[in-house]
């Protein structure tokens, strides 16, 4: 079994042993959350690592970066290749993978013109729910905290400092003796999890929202509309209001760390079975099979990881 401790991080160009890869307490992301990152995932397959969906995450790590202003020093395919170094050298075909960009050091000034660090960081395993979890579900509640509104902070972009939503919603949640937990938005209606998109279903039909929930368009989000359409399913888009998920039959979250995640209860009411269900199963079913390239129809969402070095890294 591959060692829990990450040994290999690429830090602005070199490859550097985690204690090595070190940043200076005057960068501006530190102090402002200037940073746009992503949450992405390699799977072991038949034909070695593949990461899941590396286009589409290199599309909002770009599109994130955007709308902070944050110039990428480097390029697509600098970084593709700067991710599969880190999963060869680490020697993890199963992994969960953050590349972050943010502003470094200048001044204090929220101005400042700070100069782009790039890092890619990666963790044998990271995952939001246990084994367990993933076929029995997980304790939600509604937070106390609402989802920030996409009018004050864009909900679309995946930022350091956007995250201070979430880990409030999280801590309180686990304050509580809950899994996880329900933002809901300024309307009133759900948002998302603290770390995840949300689903359900009612009478075969799979719902979820969209970007004018105030929530980021996920890229599991994405694969599973996907998923759903292609085993037959109708899915529909909208709001999701409250009433919504005490009456679903099957409630899942969805995450890059998260998976396919069953909710079995929101603040003691129990969610259909109280288990995993049967449409959240075959969806979970066919996104395992997708991302360990066993199903031909969705073979271009991976990203074979070459075996040998394309690219010199010192
Ligand atoms: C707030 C939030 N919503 C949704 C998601 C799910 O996004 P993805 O499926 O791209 O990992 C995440 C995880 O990255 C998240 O942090």
């Amino acid at each position: 079994m591959a060692s829990e401790s990450p040994k290999w991080t690429w830090l602005n160009g070199k490859m550097l042993r985690r204690d090595d890869a070190l940043t200076n307490v005057w960068a501006h992301g530190l102090h402002y959350g200037t940073g746009v990152f992503e949450g992405i995932r390699s799977y072991d397959t038949a034909e070695g690592p593949a990461i899941f969906r590396m286009d589409a995450h290199l599309d909002r790590l770009f599109a994130s970066a955007a709308v902070y202003g944050i110039p990428m020093p480097y390029s697509r395919e600098l970084l593709t290749e700067a991710t599969h170094e880190v999963i060869r050298r680490n020697g993890w075909p199963d992994c969960y993978l953050r590349p972050i960009c943010f502003l470094g050091t200048n001044t204090l000034g929220i101005r400042a013109e700070c100069p782009p660090e790039v890092a890619i960081l990666a963790v044998p395993a990271l995952r939001h729910g246990t084994a367990e979890e993933m076929t029995r579900g997980i304790r939600t509640t509604i937070s106390q905290w609402l989802k920030f509104d996409t009018r004050a902070i864009p909900s679309t972009a995946k930022a350091a400092g956007q995250y201070l939503n979430s880990v409030l919603a999280a801590r309180d949640a686990a304050a509580r003796g809950f899994d996880d937990a329900f933002l809901l938005n300024a309307q009133g209606n759900i948002a998302e999890a603290s770390v995840s998109n949300v689903f359900f279903i009612r009478d075969g039909v799979v719902y979820t929202n969209d970007e004018k929930s105030s929530i980021l368009l996920g890229i599991t989000r994405d694969s599973v509309i996907q998923i759903a359409r292609a085993l037959g399913y109708e899915v529909r888009i909208g709001d999701i209001r409250r009433e919504d998920l005490m009456r679903a039959e099957e409630i899942f979250l969805t995450g890059t760390a998260t998976e396919i995640l069953p909710v079995r209860e929101i603040d003691g009411t129990i969610v259909g079975r109280g288990s995993r269900g049967p449409i959240t199963e075959r969806i979970y079913d066919t996104f395992v099979a997708a991302a360990r390239g066993k199903d031909a129809r969705f073979r271009h969402w991976l990203d074979f990881v070459p075996q040998l070095q394309t690219a010199h890294f010192s």
